[in-house]
């Protein structure tokens, strides 16, 4: 059976790729939704128009990707699409963020996104795809948001690498690097209200980047950064030193 498997579905950005999954990929029979809380993915699965499975699991934790990993062995479906879209973001200084907090982001953005994808990859067929959610905060360092900023980075940096690792077996490996969303990523990272920087920032609607990141797959591009605003910022953070451009993109 040909399957899908995003993470972060019950919300925001992972909400939408689920939403758009089939219309972009019709021959995907199955898609398993993971995220913790399982009332929302089971009502996102009844509205979804194929098979869905709900996997309630805390990718914070290594028992439950553990457990993916056991199901996946059991199963050994065809994965012709993963989306690494969990994460999240705090801002505060590093010194005055609590060190759970802080473990949180790294562990999430950083050690789940590996091992899911490592969990995932022998079972991905020739021709998939792999979606790693990254940011444009993986640009340059953001001072605020010191530890999501390098963990985006790491998004970047390994989907890069992966890329070249699995190309002989025509698998395509895309870092998305959108701007801001209207999430409940702000409300969790303490960010709505705090922040210039975000105030000022036009905003991406996760509908146009989930659309646009599946295009991006399938051209095999190896970067999506939607808006032109963006796109430049990414050119300029190519130019500038980092240790001038960090001055200016404080969150
Ligand atoms: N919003 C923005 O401004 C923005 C900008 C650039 C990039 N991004 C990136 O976009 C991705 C999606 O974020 P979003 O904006 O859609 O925010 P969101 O609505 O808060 O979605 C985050 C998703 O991750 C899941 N999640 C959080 N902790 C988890 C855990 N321990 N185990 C399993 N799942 C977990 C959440 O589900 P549960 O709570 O049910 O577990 C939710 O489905 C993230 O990687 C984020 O870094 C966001």
């Amino acid at each position: 059976m040909r399957i899908a498997i995003i993470t972060g579905a019950s919300s925001g950005l992972g909400r939408e790729y689920a939403r758009q999954l089939h219309a972009a990929f019709p021959e995907i029979e199955q898609v398993w939704l993971i995220a913790r809380r399982r009332p929302l993915l089971d009502e996102l699965g009844n509205e979804l128009g194929i098979q869905s499975l709900s996997f309630p699991l805390d990718l914070s934790n290594d028992k439950d990707i553990e457990s993916l990993a056991r199901r996946l062995d059991e199963e050994r479906p065809q994965v012709e699409l993963l989306v690494n879209c969990a994460g999240c973001g705090y801002l505060s200084d590093v010194a005055d963020t609590d060190s759970e907090l802080l473990s949180r982001m790294v562990d999430l953005n950083i050690r789940a996104l590996t091992l899911v994808t490592r969990a995932v990859l022998p079972y991905i067929m020739k021709g998939g795809h792999i979606i790693n959610v990254s940011s444009i905060a993986s640009f340059c360092p953001n001072a605020r948001m010191t530890v999501y900023s390098s963990t985006k980075a790491y998004v970047s940096s390994f989907s890069l690498g992966l890329r070249e690792e699995v190309r002989d077996r025509k698998i395509s490996v895309t870092a998305i690097c959108s701007g801001p969303m209207a999430t409940e990523f702000l409300e969790i990272g303490g960010i709505s209200g705090n922040s210039d920087m975000f105030k000022s920032l036009p905003y991406c609607k996760p509908q146009a980047v989930a659309a646009g990141s599946y295009a991006a797959a399938k051209r095999d591009a190896a970067f999506y950064t939607p808006k032109i605003f963006f796109k430049l910022y990414r050119v300029l953070s190519k130019i500038i030193p980092h240790s001038i451009l960090v001055k200016f993109v404080k969150t």
